[in-house]
């Protein structure tokens, strides 16, 4: 979308400067003009300006309060582009990249100091903080955005037209409207990843405290967010998890079988354990397949399109173009920036974001007491509402020695 010049030059802060923090960086740097990174905000100092010097950033921090101010230490090599201090110091927008467990204490943070945040996934560690997180969101007016870039490709929004043109999210065709590619009929969302004993060697991956879940909320939820961004509301869940080969307190693997609220039927698997690693995504309407098959991020060459037998005439609905933007932070955040300048919610919003975590919670209290889990059943008082592992996984969890 093109901008007019009097726009204002947007000052973002990054906070947590490890491995994610490059993609914020990258994707920000990718809407030159429209803004700039102008710290870096991190527990460790050397990390903070290595970041700030790494990407030419005006300075650097260890004190975020002080950064929701615009104060910092100026770095050796901050670029002279950057735009020069407004009249209001305070960054316009604050990238949390920490691990989850700190998420909503940092994002409570910066809302109270009046500055908008983009939070990484998983936003929160559980619907109760998430749902703390949203109150202090609505009393101070300011909002937070959640990071699910798959939301942001070029395939994912033809997709989404597709089915919002025929009113297949649910909804049903309305008389007179053209019927297009039909209803959602069968999905499946699968995503088989591959993470060693190495990576979890990593003092907080794997634990509910810290990461509140394995693949089914750190992992698999790329995928089955933007399943419930194209097919809507869910309505139920049957799950089984297990913790098939890593010595973590979390599952490795988790299957579910989800019914939509307009009809769809689904599986959602999600694993760390599948040496062939792909993230894949399928749709069967009435009259055609929707697919896309990529590993960590998709362009439209990614995705397939095949029409019924009878219906080849649907595939002039899919024009595709390997130069349309791809599913990545760059897409989130030029729709963020757009959404900024036109005052709009900024996507993905928290309460979107609370529905797809709201599945995580049901995945896991089916899985774990084995039962059928409806939308709308975890809410306070209930088990699943204030820790993702609800009554307890059925496996042990990792002793010493297991780590010895
Ligand atoms: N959207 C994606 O595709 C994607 C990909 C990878 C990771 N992530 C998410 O990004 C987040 C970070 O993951 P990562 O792999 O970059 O982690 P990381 O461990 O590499 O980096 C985290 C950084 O945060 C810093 N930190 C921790 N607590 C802090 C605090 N209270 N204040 C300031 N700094 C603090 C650490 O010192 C570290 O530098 C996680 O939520 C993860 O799920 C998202």
């Amino acid at each position: 979308m093109s901008r007019t010049p009097t726009l204002p030059r947007r000052r973002t802060l990054v906070v947590g400067t490890g491995g994610i923090a490059g993609a914020h960086a990258a994707a920000v740097a990718a809407h030159a003009g429209r803004a700039d990174v102008v710290c870096g905000v991190d527990l460790d100092p050397a990390r903070a300006e290595a970041f700030a010097v790494q990407h030419g950033l005006a300075g650097w921090s260890t004190d975020l309060a002080a950064a929701l101010q615009g104060t910092w230490t100026a770095s050796t090599t901050g670029t002279d582009d950057a735009p020069s201090t407004p009249v209001d110091p305070r960054p316009d927008l604050a990238h949390i990249c920490t691990p989850p467990g700190s998420h909503v204490p940092l994002a409570v943070q910066c809302l109270e100091a009046g500055v908008p945040v983009l939070l990484e996934k998983p936003p929160a560690l559980s619907l109760a903080e998430v749902d703390e997180l949203l109150a202090v969101s609505q009393r101070t007016g300011v909002d937070v955005a959640v990071v699910f870039q798959h939301r942001f490709g070029s395939g994912a929004l033809r997709a989404r037209a597709l089915l919002e043109a025929a009113g297949t999210r649910g909804l049903g065709e309305e008389p007179g409207v053209p019927t297009g590619i039909g209803r959602p009929l069968v999905a499946t969302c699968h995503t088989l990843w591959y993470r060693d004993a190495d990576y979890f060697a990593v003092p907080w991956r794997g634990r509910w405290e810290i990461e509140g879940g394995g693949p089914t909320m750190g992992h698999g939820i790329h995928q089955f967010d933007l399943l419930l961004a194209l097919l809507g509301p869910w309505a139920e869940v049957t799950a089984m998890a297990g913790r098939q080969a890593r010595d973590t307190a979390t599952e490795d693997v988790s299957m579910a079988v989800v019914r939509f609220a307009g009809g769809a039927l689904a599986t959602v698997v999600n694993s760390v354990v599948s040496p062939r690693q792909t993230s894949s995504l399928r749709i069967d309407t009435e009259r055609a397949t929707l697919e896309v098959e990529h590993l960590y991020g998709y362009g439209d060459e990614d995705w397939t399109f095949t029409p019924a037998p009878g219906h080849e005439d649907l595939a002039a609905l899919w024009i595709t173009d390997p130069a349309a933007p791809r599913s990545s932070h760059s897409s989130q955040v030029g729709a963020l920036l757009d959404a900024m300048d036109d005052d709009a919610p900024l996507p993905v919003t928290l309460a979107e974001a609370r529905d797809t975590l709201e599945l995580v919670a049901a995945i896991y209290a089916s899985a774990f007491t084995g039962q059928v889990v409806r939308r709308g059943d975890i809410g306070p008082g209930h088990p699943f509402y204030p820790r993702m592992d609800g009554t307890g996984a059925p496996w042990a969890a990792p002793t010493e020695e297991d780590h010895a």
